[in-house]
């Protein structure tokens, strides 16, 4: 890690906010439909969540109610349109394009429910390249570590399309948790695989939370899963309410 990314890491405890998110709009341009007095829509309404260290965070709530919206905006992936983001002490709001992609890259880990896997890279080089550059030493040797904590020691030079749905999720696991970061976001993670591969998935993304103290913020449509996190919150119309775990 070079001297501008190790600013992004600061000692922190375990009572420490992780990410403060307070005050959340997004609102793009209204298409036919819910519009707010200046004519956009309200896809994100006054969300406001507090992440410990560590801690895992469930959310659920029906499809079309901002879940996705509200992990963009922790990813920093979408800039809210009033409020902001805090993570490891950063105000997302702060960093310019390229700080910002720097920061997600050493900090935040991203799981899709549809991998997003390089198709032509193998699973080794899809772990190695986002380290190599991030500027990484021995991004190679790191990768190789990852996946071989996911059980994929034997897949290293296979490319995503060589591989199963549940493998092709450990390899993108493996990429979420090789720079160590501090906050993993997880959209669905197991929506696209079975129920026994995805049982086996949870198993794998919980312990390497527990493993690394990863703060995990974890979308799902599915109770035990939600179940599985410390707290479970819901998302309905674009608001959030607590909801007893
Ligand atoms: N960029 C966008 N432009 C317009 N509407 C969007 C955009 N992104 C999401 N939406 C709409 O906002 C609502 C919330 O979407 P989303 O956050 O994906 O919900 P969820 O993940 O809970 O299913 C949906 O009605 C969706 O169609
Ligand atoms: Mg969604």
């Amino acid at each position: 890690m070079d001297d501008a990314l190790s600013r992004f890491a600061p000692p922190r405890s375990s009572a420490t906010a992780l990410v403060e998110a307070s005050g959340l709009w997004l609102t793009v341009p209204a298409r036919p439909g819910t519009v707010n007095a200046q004519g956009g829509l309200d896809i994100v309404r006054d969300m406001s969540l507090r992440v410990n260290a560590g801690e895992s965070v469930g959310i659920v709530g029906p499809s079309g109610s901002g879940k996705t919206s509200l992990l963009m905006l922790l990813a920093g992936l979408e800039r809210p349109t009033r409020g902001t983001v805090r993570v490891d002490g950063v105000d997302l709001g702060t960093l310019g394009e390229n700080r910002l992609a720097r920061f997600r890259g050493a900090r935040i880990g991203i799981v899709f429910q549809s991998f997003h896997l390089i198709p032509t890279m193998t699973a080794l080089d899809n772990v190695a390249v986002p380290l190599e550059l991030a500027g990484t030493r021995n991004a190679a040797s790191i990768a190789r570590t990852a996946l071989e904590q996911v059980g994929l020691a034997h897949r290293m030079t296979h490319l995503p399309g060589q591989l199963s749905g549940g493998e092709q999720q450990r390899v993108a696991i493996a990429r979420a948790f090789a720079p160590r970061p501090a906050l993993l976001l997880a959209d669905e993670p197991t929506g696209n695989l079975d129920a026994r591969t995805g049982e086996s998935v949870q198993a794998l993304l919980f312990g390497l939370q527990r493993d690394n103290n990863t703060a995990l913020v974890l979308i799902t449509h599915d109770p035990v899963l939600a179940g599985r996190c410390d707290r479970v919150v819901e998302v309905a119309e674009g608001r959030l309410r607590d909801r007893a775990a």
